[in-house]
């Protein structure tokens, strides 16, 4: 039997809960007290690194270079996150694009409803991850679409209306997949493997892009819920375009929590639990999570670079030694991801589980 046909319950719309004008959060969205966003202490005086990547992409001074590596490099051990600017998505893109979504979330309903989707593929208008009945359920509704490969594209699966939705989606796809084909480099130099080595890990041509854009509505009870629950990314690396105008996401930094306060024009870019293995946990794919507010809806776009499915992913062998053994066993992005799709998101259970015991 597949149990990943379809959801356990009724799908509810979490925009629709916002807009019934409601006082009181339904039981479902209710946190545990130790998992509520007060609980853990949160911390104001820290802020992920912002590395300008202007050397890198167009500068030619060697000096300059080799201080924006060490920069990405540090940022990578130390929080599996930064903001990069000067980066080549073009700002107005970034703009439109967030409009367009923003606008999409506005649509009547019935209108979204047409792209309602099942757990088999999580392709469209969705309002949860993961099939386990009676689940606590996180404060968004999204919208998920592939890009790459072109195989498991569907552009009939994307929306419409707006009008100019596939066109920019499919520009800004490809802006954000050459810019973290060359962050791959970055991080493969980083790390002392060859240019190409993660590219070439991850399937070269053949590699995974999608889209998961998250949709926060104004919550009346912000205190008591989350808007996404504490994970890691399961896949490589991926680039968040933020809300231009309302901070939520937070970075797991020790015991606290770290909001990131987006800057004009940045993205954030977060490493994976598959960049976690194959570096053999140099590099950390961090937890986040998100909070929601009373007063202001929040648009989000993360985009997930992974791994060809049927590959096996595992420690570079380079960085294998007596004294760092393998921390983790191999295992297929596909296996990992359908184990996810199941059970929802669980901090960073997970790459957790793939530990090998020693
Ligand atoms: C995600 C995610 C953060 C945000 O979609 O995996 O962590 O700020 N989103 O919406
Ligand atoms: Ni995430």
């Amino acid at each position: 039997m597949n149990c990943l046909q379809s959801w356990p319950e009724p799908i509810v719309r979490v925009q629709s809960l916002s807009d019934s004008g409601i006082h009181v959060l339904p039981d479902r969205y209710i946190r545990h007290p130790s998992d509520r966003p007060s609980f853990t202490s949160i911390s104001t005086h820290a802020n992920i690194p912002v590395i300008d990547l202007h050397s890198l992409l167009a500068a030619r001074d060697a000096g300059l270079r080799q201080a924006t590596l060490d920069r990405i490099s540090g940022a990578c051990r130390e929080w599996g996150f930064f903001q990069v600017v000067n980066h080549g998505v073009r700002p107005e893109l970034m703009k439109s694009i967030r409009q367009l979504w923003r606008d999409f979330f506005h649509l009547p309903l019935e209108a979204k409803q047409v792209y309602a989707n099942s757990p088999t593929t999580y392709e469209g208008y969705g309002s949860r991850l993961g099939v386990e009945k009676g689940a606590k359920l996180d404060w968004s509704d999204y919208f998920f679409l592939n890009y790459l490969p072109e195989s498991v594209r569907d552009e009939n699966k994307w929306p419409t209306t707006p009008e100019s939705c596939r066109e920019l989606v499919n520009e800004y796809s490809k802006a954000v997949v050459k810019l973290c084909g060359i962050l791959m480099k970055i991080l493969s130099v980083n790390l002392g493997l060859e240019e190409d080595y993660l590219q070439n890990a991850f399937g070269g041509d053949d590699i995974g892009a999608c889209l998961r854009v998250n949709y926060y509505p104004k919550c009346p009870q912000p205190d008591l819920t989350l808007g996404i629950s504490p994970h890691s990314d399961p896949g490589g690396m991926t680039i968040l375009l933020p809300d231009d105008d309302v901070s939520g996401l937070q970075v797991r930094k020790g015991e606290h929590w770290v909001t990131v306060e987006p800057i004009p024009d940045a993205l954030i870019v977060n490493l994976g639990d598959q960049i976690q293995v194959i570096s053999n946990a140099i590099y950390k794919s961090v937890e986040h999570r998100v909070i929601v507010n009373s007063i202001k809806e929040r648009v989000s776009l993360a985009y997930f670079y992974n791994p060809r499915g049927d590959l096996l992913i595992e420690p570079a062998k380079k960085l294998v030694s007596k004294d760092r053994p393998a921390s983790y066993s191999a295992m297929t992005f596909d296996q990992y991801r359908l184990f996810i799709r199941k059970s929802g998101l669980w901090g960073k259970s997970q790459v957790e589980s793939l530990k090998c015991s020693q």
